[in-house]
C-alpha cells in the first residue's frame, strides 16, 4: 500500500495536527518523520485541547498504531511528559505507539548548548524553542550522537558520559552565562529514560513499516515545522535542523519515494511565523493584531506570540512544487472575516528585478512583496456547515489560490474544531476545469 504525508507550506503551525487528527480514521499507522519537541500540533475535540510535541497526532483513535520515525529527535523528559497527560484517556499507549531504535536522543546538555548558542548570536538569533533541537542534530550528523537503540545496550551511560563531557567543554569555551543546572536537569532526565524503557516499544521502524506496507496497510507519514523552515530550502540560517519537506518522510521514516502517494500540504489563509527572520507579508499594525488575537496566534510550545502576515502565494508554490503537494489543505478562513480588503503577495521585487519564483534570499534588504487585493468577507464561517454557503468572496479566494498554484484545496477547516471542516472528494476543483487551467499554463 502507497504512503501519503501530511507536511507544513509555511513556517509551521498551519494546523498539521488537526489535518491528521481528521485523516487519521483512513489509515492504519501514523508516523512521525522528522522535528522534536520544537513541534506543537493541537488538537480540538469538544471541550478537550491537546497538544501534542512528538507524539503522532492519530494517538486519540484507539485503532491506529503511532510511530516516532528515525528522524525524529526525542527529549525523553518532554516524552515522559507527554505520555503522563495522556494517561487519563485510556488510549492503550503500550500496546500503539513505537519509537525507532535508530531515533536520537535530546540530552540535557543538548539544551544547554542551544541556550548557549542563541545567546552568543544576540541580536542574530534564530529565535530557537531552545528544546535542542539544532545541537541534537549536529551530533547526529557529526556521528556523535546518541540513539534510543543504544539504551538497550550496557555501555550506554559511558556513551553518555563522554558526549556530555565534549557538550560542557563547549559551553565553557562559550562563554555565556546560563540559568541551567546540569545536575538538576540530569536527574529528571535518567528518571524519564527509565521511563521511557518501562513504556515503550522499541522498533526497527523502517523494517516495520515495510512490512506494514507489504501487507497492505496504509500509512500516514506527519511532519513537523513547515517547508520554510527546511534546512535546505528554507529561509536559511532562519530555519529548522531538519528536512520539513517530502523528502524528509522518505529519509525519517526509510520510506522508498517510489512508494510515496498523496501529499497533503497544510497552509493558513494567512501566513504566521514565530521566532527570527525574513517576512516579506508581515502585517504591522492593526490588521496583524487583529488577525494575532482572533486566530490565537501564540506558539503551542514556547507561548511566544506568532507574527501575521498576508498569503504569500509565491512562497506556498515554492512549497507546493519542493514537495509535489498534490492536496491542499486551507486553515483558518475564519479568522479573516471581517476584513473588507485582503492582500495577497503575488510576486517578489528581488535585488530591482520582479520575480515570481522563490528568489535566494527573502531579507528585506534584497527582497519586498508585490502585494495585490482582494474584497474579504464577513460572515462567520464557524457557523456555517455546508460548503455551498460559503461565502461568494471566500470562495473566490480559495478559486483564485487554486488557480495560481494550480493544486486543489481538497479540505478547508473554518474552526479550531475537529468537526469544523470541509473535505471533499475526490477534490474540490473540477477535472475539466483543472486540465483546462494546466493547459492554460
Ligand atoms: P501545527 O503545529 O501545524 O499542528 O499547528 P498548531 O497546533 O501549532 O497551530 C494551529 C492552531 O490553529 C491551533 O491552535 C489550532 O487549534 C488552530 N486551528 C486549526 N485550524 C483552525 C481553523 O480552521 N480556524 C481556527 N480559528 N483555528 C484553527
Ligand atoms: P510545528 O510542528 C513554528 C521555529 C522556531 C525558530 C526556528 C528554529 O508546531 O509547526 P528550533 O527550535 O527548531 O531550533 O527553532 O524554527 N520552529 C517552529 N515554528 N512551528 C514549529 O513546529 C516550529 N518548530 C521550530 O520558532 O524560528
Ligand atoms: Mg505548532
Amino acid at each position: 500500500m502507497a504512503v501519503d504525508i501530511i507536511l507544513g507550506l509555511q513556517w509551521g503551525d498551519e494546523g498539521k495536527g488537526k489535518i491528521v487528527d481528521a485523516l487519521t480514521n483512513q489509515y492504519d499507522i501514523i508516523a512521525r518523520f522528522q522535528g522534536g519537541p520544537n513541534a506543537g500540533h493541537t488538537l480540538i475535540f469538544g471541550d478537550i485541547k491537546h497538544v501534542l510535541h512528538t507524539i503522532p497526532s492519530g494517538i486519540f483513535h484507539k485503532k491506529s498504531i503511532n510511530v516516532v520515525g528515525n528522524g525524529v529527535v526525542v527529549d525523553p523528559v518532554i516524552f515522559m511528559d507527554e505520555l503522563k497527560k495522556l494517561e487519563k484517556f485510556d488510549l492503550k499507549i503500550e500496546e500503539r505507539l513505537f519509537i525507532s531504535k535508530k531515533t536520537h536522543l535530546i540530552l540535557p546538555t543538548h539544551r544547554m548548548l542551544d541556550l548557549a548558542s542563541e545567546k552568543s548570536k544576540g541580536k542574530l538569533k534564530i529565535g530557537s524553542t531552545l528544546k535542542g533541537i539544532g545541537p541534537t542534530y549536529m551530533d547526529k550528523t557529526g556521528r556523535n550522537g546518541i540513539r534510543v537503540g543504544d539504551l538497550e545496550h550496557k555501555d550506554w551511560k559511558k556513551k553518555y558520559f563522554d558526549l556530555k563531557q565534549k557538550h560542557v567543554k563547549l559551553i565553557k569555551n562559550m562563554n555565556v552565562e546560563l540559568s541551567l543546572k546540569i545536575d538538576e536537569i540530569e536527574k529528571l532526565f535518567f528518571e524519564s529514560i527509565e521511563y521511557l524503557i518501562s513504556s515503550v516499544v522499541f522498533i526497527d521502524s523502517e523494517e516495520f513499516l515495510y512490512k506494514s506496507q507489504k501487507n497492505g496497510l496504509k500509512i500516514l507519514a506527519e511532519g513537523a515545522q513547515g517547508s520554510l523552515l527546511d534546512i535546505d530550502f528554507g529561509t536559511y540560517p532562519y530555519v529548522t535542523s531538519s528536512n520539513t519537506t517530502a523528502a524528509g518522510a522518505c529519509t525519517g521514516l526509510g520510506i522508498s519515494p517510489k512508494k510515496i502517494n498523496e501529499v497533503y500540504g497544510v497552509f493558513k489563509a494567512y501566513t504566521t511565523r514565530v521566532g527570527s527572520g525574513p517576512f516579506p507579508t508581515e502585517i504591522f499594525g492593526e490588521i496583524g493584531e487583529k488577525i494575532s488575537l482572533v486566530g490565537k496566534e501564540f506558539g503551542s510550545t514556547t507561548g511566544r506570540a506568532r507574527r501575521c502576515g498576508w498569503l504569500d502565494l509565491v512562497a506556498l508554490k515554492y512549497a507546493i512544487q519542493i514537495n509535489g503537494v498534490t492536496k491542499l489543505a486551507m486553515m483558518k478562513g475564519d479568522v479573516m472575516s471581517g476584513i473588507n480588503e485582503i492582500k495577497l503577495c503575488s510576486s517578489y521585487n528581488y535585488l530591482d528585478n520582479k520575480v515570481d519564483f522563490m528568489p535566494y534570499s527573502l531579507d528585506k534588504n534584497h527582497t519586498e512583496a508585490n502585494l495585490i487585493s482582494m474584497p474579504g468577507w464577513d460572515a462567520d464561517l464557524s457557523k456555517i456547515n455546508k460548503e455551498e454557503n460559503l461565502p461568494p468572496e471566500f470562495l473566490d479566494y480559495i478559486k483564485f489560490i487554486e488557480d495560481k498554484v494550480g493544486v486543489p484545496i481538497a479540505i478547508i477547516s473554518v474552526g479550531p474544531d475537529l468537526s469544523l471542516i470541509h473535505i471533499s472528494e475526490p477534490t474540490r476543483l473540477g477535472m475539466i476545469s483543472y486540465a483546462v487551467f494546466c493547459l492554460k499554463k
